[in-house]
């Protein structure tokens, strides 16, 4: 589905949007790909499809979740700092238009002008967008489907003064440490020179509470990662049996990070687009990983790819970040 395949009636009060066109094929090729690897891997963007987002949303609400709800405490109570921080009137580019509570919390903060989400799904980034620009008649909402972790070439005629990066929920803890340095020297690039971003980290902290956050007693995070399975069955064509694998999300240790993982309970053949993949009992298909992160080896992550950490808020039980950070 592109642009015109979209009706008036979709796009709302929406007027600008953008579609870099995500295909299908990168799907599909992917996961050929990350199949055919020594360490079966498939990359997390992919979870994301309408069931996919759905109980990501009921992940955010689990008990044990605790990122979600810290991050919005972090942006209601310091929204004064973070306004005073930013300036007046930036043009907001958010990467990924996950959570409607928080862009609201900060739109509201700093009254934006101009507001770019970019978001890969493309009917999550319409309903949300079009949504925004109902409610905030003040802002242009200017929608951008693409894949972030690609190169993005922002609309022309957007203002090039004040620009803030948004990247809350530490998605940024999806890429591996190297890749988070050459995302955010990307960004910068792609932001341009004065701009600044806004980044939500998860925090280092106790195995048991990482643990329990993506191993949640009532297997909401494992059914959001077998979903992965179900979105290739259905959109590329395969035969994964969802009773023959399980979730399982270790802390690993010497990576500093959460890795979730689909485990083969049985030794199996699949066939994916007509190939077939062995699975050895007890081999895993690696679907994420969600990096954790101190203040200061954050900030020297930043340092390193060319920003200037000049401000960062904390939750007091020192679960999780939000790093303003100038370019
Ligand atoms: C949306 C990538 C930040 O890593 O915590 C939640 C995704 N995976 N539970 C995270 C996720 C399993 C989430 N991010």
């Amino acid at each position: 589905m592109n642009i015109t395949a979209l009706t008036r009636r979709d796009l709302g009060a929406l007027e600008n949007f953008h579609d870099l066109d995500p295909t299908q094929d990168d799907f599909r090729s992917a996961v050929l790909d990350g199949l055919g690897h020594r360490q079966k891997a498939i990359s997390s963007k992919f979870f994301y499809d309408q069931r996919g987002s759905q109980l990501f949303d009921a992940i955010t609400e689990l008990p044990e979740y605790y990122p979600t709800r810290t991050e919005i405490g972090i942006l209601r109570r310091y929204a004064r700092e973070i306004e005073a921080a930013v300036g007046l009137e930036p043009v907001v580019v958010e990467f990924g238009a996950g959570s409607v509570v928080k862009i609201r919390l900060l739109l509201d903060a700093l009254r934006a002008p101009v507001f770019v989400p970019i978001d890969i799904s493309r009917e999550h980034l319409v309903r949300s967008s079009r949504e925004l620009a109902a409610d905030y008649a003040d802002t242009r909402v200017i929608a951008i489907c693409a894949d972030f972790t690609r190169d993005i070439l922002l609309p022309a005629d957007l203002p090039t003064k004040n620009r803030l990066g948004f990247f809350p929920g530490s998605t940024l803890g999806n890429f591996t440490r190297e890749e988070a340095a050459r995302f955010l020297e990307r960004a910068r690039t792609t932001l341009g020179p004065g701009s600044a971003f806004l980044i939500g980290i998860d925090l280092r902290k106790d195995e048991e509470t990482l643990h329990a956050a993506y191993n949640d007693s009532q297997g909401v995070t494992a059914a959001f990662n077998l979903n992965l399975l179900r979105r290739i069955n259905r959109e590329i064509g395969a035969t994964f049996d969802l009773t023959k694998f399980r979730h399982e999300a270790p802390w690993v240790q010497e990576k500093g990070r959460i890795e979730m993982r689909l485990i083969s309970t049985e030794s199996q053949s699949v066939i994916v687009a007509g190939q077939r993949f062995h699975f050895a009992a007890g081999e895993h298909i690696h679907t994420e990983n969600s990096h954790k992160y101190d203040v200061e080896e954050f900030q020297a992550l930043a340092r390193g790819a060319g920003y200037d950490p000049s401000k960062v808020w904390v939750d007091d039980a020192q679960r999780f970040s939000l790093h303003y950070l100038k370019a």
